[in-house]
């Protein structure tokens, strides 16, 4: 999605405003643009495509300026549309993420009191009614524009008229300031921040900050001021660099064992079979009242929730759901006060989520937040939560975040079943077994060359069905979704005992099946599934526990993963799903990192 980045100091803006955007990369964009000012002139570049050196941005002066890369959504990829907007005389810069709602009406206002307009875009009416409002102060010009408009933004605004400040603001879309020393920094997400400082504010709705080379100061929609503290971001540099991986995805993938034990650090005690989320902000009391868990989630995220379901309902027996954030907001809320909400996000900065999020706030329910990015919206906006301490994920496709979702949930199954159904001996093998993950993920990240051989055989396919029950039917799903938005290639999901309902008519020699068939309580019932699309000539990939000799007659490929709780087996099964939509892919020749139409964090509703 659109991402912003702004800076003010002594160096030169348009090196730093390059890496910043380059580091926004992963969040997905069509195009990009920067501008600069030195000595009250601006100058500026847009371009449609991959951020590069090029030869435009040697021109580019001065020591403050904005930038952002565009994901279209009002007015088709060009460069007139890619941001930075102008006035009608060029003397202020706007750069915007978010939609502006009203700006056909807004748009058509100002073209009658005559301005004139280069984009089709949405965000050019901000600095047309900046350019409007301007009377000496261009804090309260943007102040004043922003109070026309419904929608959300995350702005950047600057203006030769006033070259020696950027003025920010932020309604629904996320912004970040980078507090650093004779510098400052504006972005959209701390990635962009991440070489320069680890000090930044995060200014909330309705408020715009006005930044200097050595200060900040920041007001309410309503002009009046607030004090923001800085907070440090704890993230390591290291952790954003792809190392020797030829994708971030695969070094994701790589990082699982260690995601797996940052989620679990100081939240599970083995010897006493308990488990403890201190983020939760919730007393044992208050969890034993819970009646109804609900989770609220988009993709990847979504089908954590759906794991979650089955590990909360199997440990402590209490009713759960997985709602589309996407769906929640425009339907009945048909839950209350004795629920609790977990929305799941990864990046904290989910559209549908964050909108699912407020609604449900609004009926006085208690959300709780599962996320990866501390400071995100969601982090700040809950009652509390769980951070899943996984690093930051630049790959589009969602992997460790995934796993690092899961850990989370199994630690909070844990919780809540210890103070319910499950006995000290029950918690304990959870607990235990927990533990054990790190080290059987990495067994089966062992097996890549395998995993990688195996997705030369099934290279050639162009459809794929993914099939398993229970705790591995939304394994099915996430490995489908892998596929599907890394390769291109068609792939659906079923919980195995569907596949006979419908889907078995499109199987036939050229349409293989995933089994994801691990030796649990469904095993037996899973077989005959698999039975039955043999029966129909399919090529089966099984994925199954380690020691499952005999099914080597019966089916094409296996991938064997260790042995462990059914309820963890998710945390595995994953694994091979990941692998094999990376190979696959690779091999096609994908950008595996930033897959076309896909955005990182879709902060578009
Ligand atoms: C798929 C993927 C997406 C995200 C979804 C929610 O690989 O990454 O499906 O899971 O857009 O994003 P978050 O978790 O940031 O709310």
């Amino acid at each position: 999605m659109c991402g912003i980045v702004g800076y003010i100091g002594g160096k030169k803006a348009s090196s730093i405003l390059v890496d910043g955007l380059k580091r926004l990369e992963y969040r997905g964009y069509d195009s990009w643009g920067i501008a600069a000012m030195g000595n009250k002139k601006l100058s500026y570049a847009k371009k449609v495509g991959r951020i590069s050196q090029s030869g435009d941005l040697a021109k580019i002066g001065g020591n403050i300026g904005i930038g952002h890369t565009r994901w279209a959504t009002h007015g088709g990829v060009s460069n007139k549309n890619a941001h930075p907007h102008f006035d009608c005389s060029k003397k202020f810069v706007v750069v915007h993420n978010g939609i502006i709602e009203n700006f056909a009406g807004l748009k058509k206002q100002l073209i009658s009191e005559g301005h004139k307009f280069e984009s089709d875009t949405d965000t050019e009416v901000l600095a047309h009614l900046v350019e409007k409002y301007y009377d000496g102060d261009l804090k309260e010009a943007v102040r004043r524009a922003l109070l026309e408009v419904d929608g959300t933004y995350g702005i950047a605004v600057m203006s030769t008229m006033e070259p020696d400040k950027i003025v920010a603001a932020k309604h629904g879309s996320p912004l970040i300031i980078g507090i650093g020393d004779d510098e400052n920094f504006v972005a959209s997400d701390a990635t962009a921040l991440m070489p320069y400082t680890k000090k930044v504010i995060y200014p909330e709705d309705n408020e715009l900050v006005e930044i200097t080379k050595d200060g900040f100061c920041t007001v309410t929609i309503d002009d009046k001021k607030v004090d923001r503290k800085v907070q440090e971001i704890d993230w390591e540099q290291g952790l954003a660099e792809k190392n020797d991986y030829p994708h971030f995805m695969l070094k994701e993938i790589f990082e699982q064992p260690q995601v797996v034990r940052n989620a679990l650090a100081g939240r599970v005690i083995p010897t006493e079979g308990l488990a403890h989320l201190g983020g939760l902000n919730m007393s044992p009391e208050e969890l034993l009242k819970v009646k109804r868990i609900v989770f609220v989630a988009c993709g990847t995220a979504y089908y954590a929730g759906m794991v979650g379901k089955y590990m909360i309902e199997e440990c402590a027996s209490i009713p759960c759901e997985v709602e589309f954030a996407s769906e929640l907001r425009y339907k009945r809320i048909l839950f209350d006060k004795d629920s609790l909400v977990l929305v799941v996000s990864q990046s904290g900065e989910t559209a549908d989520t964050i909108a699912a999020m407020k609604e449900i706030q609004r009926k006085g329910i208690k959300v709780l937040g599962i996320s990866n990015v501390v400071g995100s919206t969601i982090a700040r906006e809950t009652d509390g939560g769980v951070f899943i301490h996984a690093g930051p994920e630049i790959g589009v496709a969602s992997t460790k975040a995934f796993v690092g979702q899961i850990t989370a949930l199994a630690i909070l199954a844990l919780e809540f079943g210890r103070l319910k159904n499950l006995s000290f001996m029950e918690g304990k093998r959870i607990a235990e077994e927990l533990k054990k993950i790190p080290e059987k993920i990495q067994k089966i990240l062992d097996q890549s060359d395998k995993i990688e051989e195996i997705a030369g055989k099934y290279l050639n396919h162009d459809n794929f069905l993914y099939l398993g029950r229970r705790f591995n039917f939304p394994i099915a799903l996430e490995g489908a979704l892998k596929l599907k938005e890394i390769s291109y290639v068609h792939a659906e999901a079923y919980s195995a005992g569907e596949m006979k309902h419908g889907p078995i008519a499109l199987i036939d020699e050229n349409f293989p099946s995933i089994f994801i068939v691990p030796k649990d309580s469904v095993y037996d019932k899973t077989i005959s599934n698999m039975e039955e699309i043999r029966a129909r000539k399919g090529k089966i990939l099984m994925v199954t526990t380690e020691g499952n000799l005999d099914v080597e007659k019966y089916v094409d490929d296996v991938v064997y993963i260790p042995e462990t709780l059914e309820m963890l087996e998710p945390l595995l099964t994953v694994i091979p799903m990941q692998l094999l939509a990376y190979y696959i892919a690779a091999m096609k020749g994908r950008d595996i990192d930033k897959p076309r139409n896909l955005a990182k964090s879709v902060t578009v509703e």
